[in-house]
């Protein structure tokens, strides 16, 4: 799933507005991009982009979540859920 007009580097990621909707983005070193809504699963946090683990980090809590969107740490339990974009 690409997306051609989204500014953004590979092998970063970051929250984006798109079509009134927040996502969390990421780009692969091979230009792949992945798309997450970026909210905690826990209680709801705005999640952070942690730039040297590349995963998505809940700043309330801790919880964490890989680019996928998979449950790395709790205390959340249940993955993102993905955009589709
Ligand atoms: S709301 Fe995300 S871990 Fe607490």
């Amino acid at each position: 799933m690409i997306i051609l007009d989204i500014d953004i580097e590979k092998g970063e990621g970051k929250i984006i507005d798109y079509k009134g909707q927040k996502l969390g983005i990421y780009k692969n070193e091979n230009g792949k991009i992945f798309a997450v809504i970026p909210d905690c699963t826990y209680e709801g946090c705005r999640l952070n982009w942690d730039k040297k683990e590349k995963n998505w980090v809940c700043p309330c809590c801790g919880s964490r979540f890989s680019y996928e969107g998979k449950v790395i740490n709790g205390p959340a339990t249940e993955n993102l859920e993905k955009a589709t974009i």
